[in-house]
């Protein structure tokens, strides 16, 4: 029995759909524990289909991968309906014997949009509009609407439903909500099945399980860079509460970008390449990177810089289409991500996968944040108030490659100042590279654990 948890170091996006689908070949269970339809998890078929799941588990291609919506995730079940039929229209069967959703998740209901669109107008965090925020809100609360809560009379429903609509001023029918969301659930019921988690993992005792993290460590709402968080614990601890009956800890898998560092929304961002500004005007699919663009980028201006790395590596939310905010590697940032996902049960049972390496193909140098500078004197801390905003990054300045590593499955492929990239990363965070990924495609990886993982 292997118990391994994959989680985002740094705001997501990290690239833990294509590591989780391709990790899930070896297990029983892929379970989530966290997040809603905030979360884009992009997997690329062999025959070239772009998945993107949301709450679904990214393990759901493998036939026989049980996957579970564990309790700590919110669900939207329209959302969720909209998910699984594009799943299946794409050729991946879901059915109920291998899709688990928990009865204790909460949902998320249709008017607590219009609630976090009021909230969004004043705190201006950039969030996804997936009322994401309410829901996790409503729990601590104790007026969220549990699965649960749609499978007896309707009586708390229909209470806190009254009492939201009351508290926010909005009008909605609370019975004609109730049966709509029953439908919902009905329909739902041909493709997944509803279950306590407890009595699952102690019905799967032995199995090995993959736990899949959404989001990352920095937008965690008691790890990350508060208050420019999202409303959940992604942080690798966040599986115990948010996934009922799972057992320990064997392994953390780190997923982080290998060159660079992508945020969404707004918040501090130390090493971030230009300004958030910058990106008003970009729209997913129009952006162009002309020869001059390139040029600019290589020699370091960094506006052009972001553009290419957002261009080249795609980085437009799976989610929202939002381009993303870029900046350079951070291991301040990543030092402390390792440091709070030090829950695993053995000594060096923290490994890292470095994706969109071939993102930095062709750059002649790359920047590395190895301290942060405040008020003349430089750290290594990772401040959790305002005060990251003010820290001036420390930058080392290591060689680039103009090789392609596009698609290599070999290390000793990779050309030797991308080798030394990664031993430097390595080195500085006293974890090593597990897996390397190499292009977005499931085969374009290298496994560094020598099959550790695969
Ligand atoms: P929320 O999760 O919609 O409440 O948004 C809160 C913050 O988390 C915003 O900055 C979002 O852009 C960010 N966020 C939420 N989910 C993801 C994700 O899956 N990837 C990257 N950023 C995310």
């Amino acid at each position: 029995m292997t118990v391994t948890a994959v989680v985002g170091a740094q705001w997501g996006d990290e690239g833990k759909g294509k590591i989780v689908d391709r990790l899930a070949e070896k297990y029983h269970i892929v379970a989530r524990w966290n997040g809603g339809n905030n979360a884009g998890h992009t997997v690329i078929t062999d025959d070239g289909k772009t998945l993107a799941f949301h709450n679904v588990p990214s393990g759901m291609r493998h036939k026989q991968v049980v996957n579970v919506i564990g309790n700590g995730e919110v669900v939207n079940l329209q959302s969720l309906l909209e998910e699984i039929e594009d799943l299946r229209s794409k050729g991946v069967e879901v059915t109920p014997d291998r899709l688990v959703l928990s009865d204790s998740t909460h949902l998320i209901l249709p008017y607590y949009i219009e609630i976090e669109k009021r909230q969004e107008a004043t705190r201006k965090i950039g969030t996804t509009g997936r009322a994401i925020g309410p829901t996790y809100t409503f729990k601590p609360d104790r007026t969220g609407i549990r699965v649960l809560d749609l499978l007896d009379n309707g009586r708390d429903f229909l209470k806190n439903v009254r009492h939201h609509l009351e508290e926010h001023e909005i009008k909605v029918n609370p019975e004609e909500l109730l049966e709509s969301q029953r439908r919902l659930l009905k329909q739902l019921q041909q493709y997944l099945r509803i279950e306590d988690t407890v009595e699952f993992f102690r019905k799967n005792k032995g199995a090995d399980i993959l736990l899949e993290g959404a989001q990352g460590i920095l937008l965690d709402v008691d790890a990350g860079t508060y208050p420019y968080v999202t409303s959940s614990n992604s942080i690798p601890g966040g599986a115990y509460a948010g996934c009922l009956g799972i057992p320990a800890i064997d392994t953390v898998l780190l997923v982080m970008k290998a060159g660079y560092v992508t945020r969404v929304g707004h918040g501090p961002f130390p090493t971030e390449m230009g300004t958030e500004r910058d990106l008003e005007d970009v729209k997913k699919g129009e952006e162009k990177l002309g020869e001059e663009d390139i040029e600019r980028a290589k020699q370091g201006d960094p506006v052009s810089l972001a553009k290419y790395h957002r261009y080249i590596g795609g980085e437009y939310g799976t989610t929202t289409g939002r381009p993303r905010r870029v900046g350079h590697q951070d291991l301040v940032a990543a030092g402390y991500s390792r440091d709070v996902s030090n829950v695993a049960k053995g000594l060096g049972s923290v490994s890292v996968a470095l994706t969109k390496l071939d993102v930095s193909d062709g750059l002649p140098s790359l920047r590395v944040c190895t301290s942060y500078k405040q008020d003349g004197t430089s750290s290594k801390r990772f401040p959790r108030d305002a005060s990251l905003g003010e820290v001036e990054p420390v930058y080392e300045e290591l060689e680039g490659w103009n090789e392609n590593t596009r698609g290599l499955t070999r290390y000793s492929q990779l050309p030797s100042a991308a080798q030394r990239f990664v031993n430097f990363l390595e080195k500085r965070l006293g974890m090593s590279a597990s897996l390397i990924s190499t292009g977005p495609g499931r085969e374009e990886i290298i496994d560094k654990s020598n099959q550790a993982y695969f």
